[in-house]
């Protein structure tokens, strides 16, 4: 992985396309789990919009999450910004555990889903919280970029550089 100036308009579109459809599928999820209910109690499950919506969501955050870090090997992103050792180690495993949780909750959901596999439903539903968490950290950190340290991170995400 090579190191960059900053993120190019492609990854910046990508994250900010991403970060949508996932806070979407956080937000708008429960209808999905009561379809999932019904499938566990032997009935048809109602095919709504929204059950819909969570399975296409999903599908688009994968193939963008692929699409994203294949980006992140071929072209490279910025270093770190420097910090204390145990900020920038924070960073780069806060990002680690996104990027893992982008994979791998839609991978568990259709397994679930498609492959009537428990177990991937109740490591799924897991991921709720943990994702949640991430997210609030995430975000945290960028705002105490912004605010606190006024280094400008925030800017990385919105302006392309080479
Ligand atoms: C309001 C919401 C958000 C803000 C303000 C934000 C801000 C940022 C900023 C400033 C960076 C660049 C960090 C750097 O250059 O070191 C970044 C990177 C990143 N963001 Fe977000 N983000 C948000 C939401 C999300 C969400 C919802 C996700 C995914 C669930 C996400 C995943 C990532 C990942 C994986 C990176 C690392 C990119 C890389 O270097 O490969 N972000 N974000
Ligand atoms: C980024 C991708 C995804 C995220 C963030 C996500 C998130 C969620 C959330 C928040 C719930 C509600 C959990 C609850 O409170 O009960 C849920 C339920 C569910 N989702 Fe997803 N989902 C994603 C992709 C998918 C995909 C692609 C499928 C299937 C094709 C799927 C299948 C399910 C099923 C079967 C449930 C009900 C079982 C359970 O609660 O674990 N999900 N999902």
């Amino acid at each position: 992985m090579s190191a960059r100036r900053g993120y190019s308009v492609t990854q910046i579109g990508l994250h900010w396309a991403v970060a949508v459809l996932i806070v979407f599928q956080l937000i708008f999820g429960e209808s999905m789990g009561e379809a999932w209910e019904a499938v566990e109690e032997g009935a048809v499950p109602q095919m709504g919009a929204m059950v819909w919506a969570h399975i296409l969501t999903g599908a688009a955050v994968l193939l963008l999450v692929v699409w994203r870090l294949a980006l992140r090997r071929t072209r490279g992103v910025p270093e770190t910004p420097a910090g204390s050792p145990l900020m920038m180690k924070a960073a780069v495993w806060g990002h680690i555990g996104l990027y893992v949780l982008m994979v791998l909750a839609p991978a568990t959901g259709r397994a679930a889903w498609y492959g009537g596999i428990e177990a991937a439903a109740e490591v799924h539903e897991i991921f709720k919280p943990l994702l949640i968490l991430l997210v609030a950290g995430h975000v945290a950190a960028s705002l105490f970029h912004q605010f606190v340290l006024k280094d400008g991170l925030l800017l990385r995400m919105k302006r392309p550089l080479d």
